[in-house]
């Protein structure tokens, strides 16, 4: 995995048919995802339950590019190994997951992942001041983490100074949550250079008629056009 920070777009499965999650990886990549974003949730650490390690092992033979899985679960550890054997390429954890986020990261370079480190809304860019040389991404939360279709939490001074601190270390920073044509353009001014956007990719479109999410992930790549960083 190259790094540049070139804006990239990374559909979340979470607004997908979950009748088809194989089949709509394939459509949305074919249709310009650049990443395929993958929410597992364990209605623990967030109040909702998607999906595990078996369904990332299921879509990893119809994802062509970058399997990105946030993982919104608590503990972290336990699954590391799980997630990496079914094909993830990234591994997010989230740093209000436990005490030990520096081990957690370790652990998922150590199991040959790319490791990131996820921020809610209401942690500061601070947190991550010690897990630079650990992180391959950070991700900021831009609504508090459960459900797609939310409303969008501006974090653009958040994202600042975590562009700030990241300086010129090979260190994605990737948005998570209401992201769409309107809020894109803040969040790469700001300094991110990965946009994951479920509901907007997703909606008016179908395994069967896939022409809008290419539409929708066209429209979200024109709105940032020169903001890049
Ligand atoms: C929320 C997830 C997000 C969410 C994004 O907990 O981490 O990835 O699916 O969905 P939208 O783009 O619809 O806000
Ligand atoms: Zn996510």
């Amino acid at each position: 995995m190259s790094f540049d920070r070139s804006i990239k777009i990374a559909p979340s499965i979470l607004a997908s048919d979950f009748a088809n999650f194989g089949a709509e990886c394939a459509a949305v990549e074919a249709q310009g995802a650049d990443w395929i974003h993958v929410d597992v949730m364990d209605g623990h650490f967030v109040p909702n339950i998607t999906f595990g390690a078996a369904t990332c092992a299921a879509i990893r033979p119809h994802i062509k590019g970058i399997m990105d899985v946030h993982l919104m679960i608590s503990p972290v550890d336990a699954y590391i190994e799980d997630f990496a054997r079914a094909g993830a390429d990234i591994i997010t954890a989230h740093v209000e997951a436990g005490p030990h986020i520096h081990r957690t990261l370790q652990a998922i370079r150590a199991s040959g992942a790319k490791a990131g480190v996820a921020l809610n809304p209401g942690t500061p860019a601070s947190a991550v001041a010690e897990l630079l040389d650990l992180a391959d991404l950070v991700c900021v939360m831009t609504v508090n983490p459960g459900f797609g279709g939310q409303k969008f939490i501006d974090m653009s001074k958040k994202i600042m100074s975590l562009r700030e601190m990241i300086g010129d270390r090979p260190i994605h920073i990737e948005i998570d949550g209401g992201v769409d044509p309107v809020t894109a353009p803040l969040v790469a001014r700001a300094g991110a250079d990965v946009l994951v956007a479920g509901s907007a990719v997703f909606r008016g479109g179908s395994v069967s008629d896939p022409a809008p999410y290419g539409k929708n992930i066209r429209a979200i790549r024109e709105a940032t056009a020169g903001t890049y960083v």
